[in-house]
């Protein structure tokens, strides 16, 4: 198993699914393959041609993989991205998106909601929100979608305007903010952008960054009452998700928990 991405030496998943590897005494490895976009097709031919069990996609080969692939899921259709790929058995590779499923699974479990008919708000409209989006509305969400660059949000759900007033007025009636964009991901301050005031004790706030530490968003999003989940369980279950596709095996969510935070 391994990840393909160029550069992507600094991917979190080698420690996360290592451990899980040697939870389950499987005398498998996890490994970083740097890629160049040129060579996307021919790698991922060859690794599987010698025997790899499955690979992960990063930046910024997820969406170049898609035409290697003998099929792809219906995640992959509605997101135009890869972030897994499986072998076929038949010596080509399926491809998958996990990170919708993560993203469910990681909210399933911090802050269970019934999202049918919800009113959802959702600052950014990249390739993450396009998972999210795909996610959401799969459970009957209600998505409104604020992104600095319009044109991208109207693709994705009903547009907020990107201005704090607008977003805190979306955010008041909202069930669940979701912030997908990368504000606040190498800060220790409240990025300006967000909303804030408007969250409280009837809102889920979740945060995609992935900090060690909770984003100060969210800290602040906690001290006004608000339920938070912060992006290490998205990142934790879409790795589950691709390596119980791998193995077949139920993954050691508590193993891949503690390759994390080890990093
Ligand atoms: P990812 O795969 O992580 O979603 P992406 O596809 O590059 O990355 O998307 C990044 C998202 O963060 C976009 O919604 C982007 O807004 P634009 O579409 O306007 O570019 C948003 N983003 C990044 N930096 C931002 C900033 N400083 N202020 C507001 N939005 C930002």
């Amino acid at each position: 198993m391994g990840v393909i991405g160029w550069p992507v030496n600094h991917s979190l998943s080698p420690s996360m699914h290592n451990a899980a590897v040697r939870a389950l005494d499987l005398d498998w490895a996890y490994l970083t393959f740097p890629i160049h976009p040129d060579r996307v097709a021919d790698a991922v031919r060859g690794l599987f041609a010698a025997g790899c069990s499955g690979l992960n996609v990063t930046i910024p080969h997820k969406q170049a993989v898609i035409d290697c692939c003998s099929s792809v899921s219906l995640a992959v259709e509605a997101i135009g991205a890869a972030n897994t790929l499986i072998p076929d058995g038949d010596g080509g590779m399926t491809g998958d998106n996990t990170d919708a499923e993560g993203f469910l699974r990681a909210l399933d479990e911090a802050a269970p909601l019934d999202l049918d008919g919800a009113e959802v708000l959702m600052i950014g409209a990249g390739g993450a929100a396009r998972a999210v989006a795909f996610a959401l509305r799969g459970r009957g969400a209600h998505l409104r979608v604020a992104n600095r660059t319009e044109e991208k949000a109207a693709a994705l759900g009903e547009v907020v305007p990107f201005t704090r007033r607008d977003m805190e007025d979306a955010a008041a009636s909202a069930a669940l903010v979701v912030n997908t964009t990368s504000l606040g991901m190498g800060s220790d301050v409240i990025p300006a952008e967000l909303p804030l005031d408007s969250l409280g004790a009837s809102t889920v706030a979740y945060d995609l960054v992935y900090r060690s530490e909770p984003t100060p968003w969210l800290v602040a999003a906690a001290l006004q009452g608000a339920l938070v989940v912060d992006g290490a369980g998205m990142l934790l279950h879409q790795g589950a998700a691709a390596f119980r596709q791998w193995t077949g095996v139920e993954p050691p969510l508590d193993a891949m928990r503690a390759g994390l935070r080890s990093r």
